[in-house]
């Protein structure tokens, strides 16, 4: 830094801790990266942007934020954005005029999202990136999320533990498996790739790995995420994309399909069931009899949507990471209730850094669905367990298969 602009930096955070020890009850805040005070204090408004209503768990999230804010003593506005960018920088633009103290986002495009954040955060409010990082911008002070790495950890492991990789699974004929991303906009993405690539990427160098498309190799890396990215999470996108691969695969069988969320395994399915109707989840993957055409791949997903559980139940998916989203929202009221109060939240873990900052961050831990639960997963009636879905909806959801 230089020492002009030192100084003048240094004056102004003795400003501003001037102010703090002058107004007890407020707490610093960073404003374009020096310190300002924050007024949030208990019945404040806060201002809540979500993307998109069409995805179950982001109206599960907006429900949660205001139950647990309105409990610990705070007014709140939620708003919707459509998953688009621009709707969202109108809608917190409008949560700033409407007063919001502190505003909790779950950013379209985390990247777009940059300067509807800075303006709201000029204005005085405190910024929370929730589940999805604000990217490149000094206009966010927390970030809460899942451990996103895990997500891909747990739909590698189900992959390698059903194709008996770890045996020599694919080592006389390979395994066709079918690759997929998250939005290319979304910061979470690449580390839910991540964490499946690191341990998939070994058996693409042995050979019993490979992607009929031809886009990963065993020299494909993480950074190259968005060559196999589903824009917007979009099922109808994901479907078109599996469409090209089955072109692809011809008539060959498919061992496993790599999908980070429920919507896009249901594309992929629909994708299947098109091009191939031989192949049905009555007949599943089995690692002593690979060459049947007619198997049903291992597909993965993320949410523990309504789908997931249908088509877990009926064997159509194999597993799904499922986020209980209710301590996502008590740890965002934690950390405003703790503003409010005059103390500095504080996470015990690694801060993320968004490109122009380490954001203080909280991750919480996420679980694996699976139809029949050995070890650490978790039954597919947990998610009634957790609040996400009631009795009524699990009943209904296991009615009907979607995919024969
Ligand atoms: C969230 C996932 C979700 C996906 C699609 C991600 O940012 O972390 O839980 O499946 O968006 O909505």
């Amino acid at each position: 830094m230089k020492l002009s602009k030192f100084i003048k930096k240094a004056g102004m955070m003795i400003t501003s801790l001037a102010l703090v020890s002058s107004l007890a009850a407020c707490s610093p805040t960073t404003r374009g990266g020096e310190n300002v005070t924050s007024s949030l204090k208990e019945g404040d408004l806060i201002g809540i942007s979500m993307p998109t209503k069409a995805d179950q768990r982001w109206n599960v999230d907006g429900g949660n934020l205001v139950k647990e804010l309105e409990a610990a003593g705070f007014k709140t506005q939620l708003a919707y954005a459509n998953n688009s960018p621009s709707q969202q920088s109108t809608d917190i633009n409008n949560l700033v005029s409407s007063g919001a103290k502190a505003i909790v986002v779950a950013s379209v495009d985390g990247t777009a999202v940059g300067p509807a954040v800075q303006q709201a955060k000029d204005g005085g409010a405190t910024v929370i990136a929730y589940d999805r990082l604000i990217m490149n911008t000094e206009a966010v002070d927390y970030y809460v999320t899942f451990d996103l790495e895990r997500t891909g950890i747990l739909e590698a492991e189900t992959i390698i533990e059903k194709l008996d990789l770890e045996n020599g699974g694919g080592k006389d004929t390979p395994y066709n498996i079918a690759l997929f991303a998250g939005s290319d906009d979304d910061n979470n993405a690449p580390y839910f790739f991540k964490g499946a690539w690191d341990l998939l990427q070994p058996y693409f160098e042995s050979g019993q790995l490979v992607d009929p498309s031809g886009i990963a190799t065993k020299d494909f890396k993480v950074e190259d995420w968005k060559k196999i990215s589903v824009h917007a999470w979009d099922q109808t996108q994901a479907q078109k994309q599996m469409d090209a691969i089955m072109t692809k695969l011809g008539d060959q069988p498919l061992a496993a399909v790599l999908s980070p969320y429920d919507a896009i395994s249901l594309g992929v399915m629909k994708s299947i069931k098109n091009a191939r109707p031989d192949m049905s989840p009555s007949i599943p993957f089995d690692a002593t009899n690979p060459t049947n055409k007619s198997a049903w791949p291992v597909i993965t997903g993320q949410d523990g949507m309504d789908i997931a559980i249908t088509n877990i139940y009926y064997g159509a998916q194999a597993q799904t990471v499922y986020k209980n989203v209710s301590l996502l929202a008590e740890q965002t009221t934690n950390i405003i209730k703790e503003i409010s109060e005059g103390k500095t939240p504080t996470s015990d873990k690694e801060p993320l850094n968004n490109g122009k900052k380490d954001v203080p961050t909280w991750l919480m831990q996420s679980d694996e669905l699976v139809k029949e639960p050995t070890g650490d997963q978790k039954g597919l009636d947990y998610v009634v367990e957790t609040g996400f879905i009631t009795e009524e909806q699990y009943q209904k959801n296991i009615k009907a298969p979607i995919i024969e």
